[in-house]
């Protein structure tokens, strides 16, 4: 005992035991940047298919399972869609996110992470008009300057439109060329702004193959979603809109739920 404690008996020198301990630092630190060059990382970055949808979530069966598809509208919002994906992460489910062009500049993390964690991002026009009260060339621009904004965030162009108001004429939907996702369950978030409302309208209403129509604009959105969710989710599996219709890039159509 006595020869290993003079053998380490350096150790007890603060200069040299602070020598020490900064080699075991820059040693560590040299390991980790070679791992960060050479290694591949260790969560796989999703997959994606050239037009944005993600095709590492698991396949579910909609026409087995009973499925129900949540949608927010309107944002990306600083305060409140934070707090949508917060909820959405913590019960591991995949939504789809209907965003305003006009919405996307300032927020563009916003939109990566709904991306990263395997939402589904849909365009929902660049400023909220009216479809039908625009000409085929405001149609073309409103839904290409939404486009570019998402993409130009670092995220997959859409191939999802929800018109604003489920505005939608022949003339609207000859020019959107991309799938139309409407809905048929809407709790009216944006009406009443009461969680116990919005809560009881939602199960009220919830079918298997629906579609939710929510806001992400709302607080109390954000407040109702937890216990939606809990009750939910004994009946239902959460999915995108594009598993809950089986859509494919390039589908044209409009879809309000599945029958
Ligand atoms: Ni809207």
């Amino acid at each position: 005992m006595g020869n290993v404690r003079r053998r380490f008996a350096w150790l007890l020198r603060p200069q040299l035991f602070v020598g020490f301990i900064v080699a075991c630092l820059c040693i560590g630190a040299l390991g980790n940047v070679y791992r960060s060059v050479h290694a591949s990382p260790i969560v796989p970055t999703p997959k994606t298919d050239v037009k944005g949808a993600h095709t590492n979530l698991p396949s579910v069966d909609c026409q087995k399972v009973p499925c129900i598809a949540l949608t927010f509208d309107d944002g990306p919002d600083p305060q409140v869609t934070p707090r949508v994906l917060d909820t959405l992460a913590a019960e591991h489910i995949k939504a789809t996110f209907f965003v305003v062009g006009r919405n996307v500049a300032g927020k563009e993390d916003i939109l990566r992470r709904m991306h990263r964690e395997g939402h589904e991002i849909g365009n929902h026009s660049w400023d909220h008009a009216d479809f039908t009260k625009l000409s085929p060339a405001q149609v073309d621009a409103e839904l290409a300057s939404t486009q570019s904004a998402i993409s130009a965030a670092g995220v997959p162009a859409p191939r999802l439109f929800r018109p604003p108001y489920g505005a939608v004429n022949d003339m609207v939907k000859n020019h959107a060329n991309m799938t139309i996702v409407r809905w048929d369950i809407d709790p009216e978030d944006w009406l009443s702004r009461d969680p116990v409302k919005i809560n009881e309208s939602l199960l009220a209403h919830a079918r298997p193959g629906g579609i939710i129509l929510m806001h992400d604009i709302y607080p109390s959105t954000a407040d109702a979603l937890t216990p939606a969710i809990d009750q939910l989710k004994t009946h239902y599996q959460f999915v995108t809109a594009s598993q809950l219709m089986s859509l494919s890039a390039g589908d044209q159509g409009q879809f309000f739920g599945r029958r």
